[in-house]
């Protein structure tokens, strides 16, 4: 599918849960978010449906998200079904990595081979802060896991956060030298609980790649890394992996977009930070048609924006991450 800007859609991002077994403070408030009852969440039959109309629209690279994905009952035989599929290209996974050790395996022999994972600090006590309760030592063993099973690429997502991380960005260039990973630097966004943080804690990414260049010299361009999306990659001489900026605040990758996102309640986003909504949860629970579901896509594509506007006066998603998938 091309949109009205002539991007090609062929990526969709598709979130399984809006729970997740962590509350990082840019993400959940406190409490936690008021997660969606059971009833409102698309079933895994009707995600593998919704699956066929994207394949058959030329969509056949997929994402699967959260919350945390990981812990939607089913997600493996999901993922096993969803491989299958005629045209299937790529299943990548988004995680927080806290269920690695035990999924990892069944994860791979599933057919999923890329993987991001979140991680913002590598201090326990830091980690336990940022995500309210979380254990470092969960996500790092199952990191250790994903590499000895022969994940790749493996992409750790970082949020920069002044007065959090900005002490241990070093630190993380560093991992690239010892381990093929790819840690991407991402700008800090306005949207779901960041609000209140974004001022303060908001670091660019030109002020990360310098504190990396004073310790441990100059960055090259790194050759793509498969996916990428919005990410730019460099990496320090002799690394074995790669160190990535996602200028989340800027808009210049939007005009390379190739995604659409399928949120845990079946509506269809053209863009995360755009309120459009396609309901797709409706249309398949009142008898819809592979030729009106297609509608729906071609419907979400053509609402596509040509680039957001969070640099100039946020507008508000409606939804913070974990309810669209990141
Ligand atoms: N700004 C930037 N990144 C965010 N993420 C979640 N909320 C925000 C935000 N407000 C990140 C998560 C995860 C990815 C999917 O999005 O840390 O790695
Ligand atoms: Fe969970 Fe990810 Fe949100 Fe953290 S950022 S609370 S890991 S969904």
């Amino acid at each position: 599918m091309e949109d009205r800007f002539g991007r090609r859609i062929d990526y969709l991002r598709i979130s399984l849960t809006d729970r997740c077994n962590l509350r990082c403070l840019y993400c959940m408030p406190s409490e936690g978010i008021i997660t969606k009852p059971r009833e409102d969440i698309l079933r895994i039959e009707e995600i593998l449906k919704v699956a066929d109309i994207a394949l058959q629209l030329g969509i056949n690279k997929f994402r699967l998200t959260g919350g945390e994905p990981l812990l939607r009952k089913g997600v493996i035989p999901f993922i096993k079904a969803l491989a299958l599929k005629p045209g299937v290209q790529d299943i990548a996974v988004t995680t927080n990595g806290t269920l690695l050790k035990k999924l990892g395996k069944q994860l791979f022999d599933a057919g999923v081979r890329r993987l991001n994972v979140s991680l913002d600090t590598l201090d326990d006590e830091k980690y336990r802060q940022i995500t309210r309760g979380g254990k470092l030592k969960q996500v790092w063993d199952g990191l250790q896991e994903a590499l000895r099973l022969g994940f790749r690429p493996i992409k750790i997502n970082t949020v920069a956060l002044r007065g959090f991380n900005d002490s241990e960005v070093v630190d993380f260039a560093r991992l690239t030298l010892e381990y093929p990973l790819h840690i991407r630097f991402i700008e800090l966004m306005p949207i779901g609980t960041s609000w209140m943080m974004a001022d303060n804690s908001f670091i660019s990414c030109e002020e990360i790649r310098d504190m990396i260049e004073q310790k441990l010299g100059e960055l090259q361009p790194f050759p793509k890394v498969k996916g990428s999306g919005p990410a730019e990659y460099y990496s320090l001489s002799g690394a074995l992996g790669s160190i990535g900026f996602i200028h989340a605040m800027s808009n210049h990758f939007c005009a390379s977009c190739n995604r659409l996102r399928l949120t845990a309640d079946g509506k269809l986003r053209p863009c995360l930070h755009d309120q459009h909504e396609v309901n797709l949860l409706d249309a398949l629970r009142s008898g819809a048609g592979d030729e009106d579901l297609k509608q729906l896509f071609l419907k979400a594509v053509a609402l596509k924006p040509a680039n957001h506007h969070l640099a100039t006066g946020a507008p508000e998603t409606g939804r913070g991450m974990c309810q669209i998938g990141g």
